[in-house]
Order: C-alpha cells, then sequence, then structure tokens
C-alpha cells in the first residue's frame, strides 16, 4: 500500500468514527425499548388538521391502514373501493410462524372498543403479524385518539373476519404465505 492510500484509509476511518461519535448522541430514544421510545418523544408531536377526523382521515391514509383491512384497496394501488368500505377487514388472511392472522374488520370493531381500550391496545403493541403494531406504539395519543375518531365515524359495516389461527392449524380459506422463498439453484 503506498503512503498516499494509508493518508486516505486513515482520513476515512477518521471520518466514519466522528460520524457515529455524533450519531450517539441522537440515537438515545431508538436504542430504548419501545415504551420508553415513546415517551422520549415530545408531548406534542401530532398531525393538525381542521378537525379530529380530518386529522384521523389523513392518518389512516398516511399510514397505510387500508392496504391490509380494505379488500381489494392494496391491489388497486387505492383506486377501489370508495371510502364508504374502507377498513371492513378482510378474510384473506397471512399465514407465518404466528398462525394465521386476518386483518380485522376495523369497522366493528371499533364499534365495540372505548377509546381507552384502543390506546391500551396501541400502546401495548401486542398482536400477531404482519400488522404493523410498531406504528402503533410511536404514534402519540393526540394521533391515536384521531384515528379512533375517524374509523368511529365510518359507522359500523361489513362482516367480522375470520378468527386468527394458532401456529399448526391449517386454514380452510385463502391465505398470502410470509414464507421467504429460496431462490432456485443457478445452472451452469
Ligand atoms: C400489513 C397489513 C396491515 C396493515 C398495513 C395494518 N394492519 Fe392492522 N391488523 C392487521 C392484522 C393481520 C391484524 C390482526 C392481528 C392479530 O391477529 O393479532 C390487525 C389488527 C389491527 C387492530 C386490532 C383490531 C381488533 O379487532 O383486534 C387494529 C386496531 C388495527 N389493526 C389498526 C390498524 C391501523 C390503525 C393501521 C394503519 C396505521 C393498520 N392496522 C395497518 C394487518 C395490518
Amino acid at each position: 500500500m503506498s503512503i498516499h492510500n494509508a493518508n486516505i484509509r486513515a482520513h476515512a476511518a477518521f471520518v466514519v468514527v466522528a460520524a457515529l461519535l455524533s450519531l450517539q448522541g441522537c440515537n438515545r430514544a431508538a436504542d430504548a425499548g419501545p415504551s420508553e421510545a415513546r415517551n422520549a418523544e415530545p408531548a406534542i408531536t401530532h398531525v393538525a388538521s381542521t378537525s379530529d377526523i380530518a386529522a384521523g382521515r389523513y392518518l389512516v391514509r398516511i399510514g397505510g391502514c387500508n392496504d391490509c383491512h380494505t379488500p381489494g384497496f392494496a391491489m388497486t394501488n387505492g383506486a377501489s373501493p370508495a371510502e364508504a368500505d374502507w377498513l371492513t377487514g378482510d378474510s384473506v388472511g397471512f399465514s407465518g410462524p404466528w398462525g394465521v392472522s386476518y386483518p380485522p374488520n376495523l369497522r366493528l370493531s371499533f364499534q365495540n372498543m372505548e377509546e381507552e381500550q384502543f390506546l391500551e391496545m396501541a400502546h401495548a403493541g401486542k398482536g400477531r403479524p404482519p400488522m404493523p403494531w410498531p406504528s402503533l406504539v410511536a404514534m402519540s395519543d393526540r394521533d391515536l385518539k384521531a384515528i379512533y375518531a375517524y374509523i368511529r365515524s365510518l359507522g359500523p359495516k361489513g362482516e367480522p373476519a375470520p378468527a386468527a389461527l394458532s401456529p399448526g392449524m391449517t386454514p380452510d380459506r385463502p391465505h398470502i404465505a410470509f414464507v421467504p422463498q429460496m431462490p432456485a439453484a443457478p445452472t451452469k
């Protein structure tokens, strides 16, 4: 290695160390467990809109909730169904090591759930994949309340989704397998 190359390497190593040191401070909240990270957020982090319902509608749209909880939504890039049919749950499940989970009909769930119960569920963040529980854990109470207000405002509609299956049980209806597939061995 020439002296010139060695200098470049030493300099690059210094830059990396300096960058790591400066990141250390910012990473403290991310290193903490979910609940500590939540509490480390400034209490005022929330979405502002003309009303709670409007804020909740915005959060549901950017949060991708329709992708799983509304049949056909993800497959049509959100073109259908109309908002009147949003969040009615899906009977196509997701299978994996957790068994089979079905995106519940939130229009019905939220009619049978008090706001406080939803907050507890969201704070705990415990449930089967692929529901993005960490997204709910990270939300401020004000945003969670806005989501609650919006989904309640849609009113009850549709049928309950099938009950989840424990690992080892065989689903008798369509399901999407969340199992990594190995690529075929390369042919020579
Ligand atoms: C990748 C798919 C997916 C996305 C995206 C998704 N969910 Fe879910 N959700 C699920 C599944 C599957 C379950 C069932 C989990 C279980 O069985 O434990 C669930 C469960 C829930 C529950 C519990 C309902 C009940 O009756 O027990 C709530 C509340 C919920 N989701 C809200 C949301 C919200 C709000 C969003 C958007 C921020 C969202 N979900 C995005 C798949 C998804």
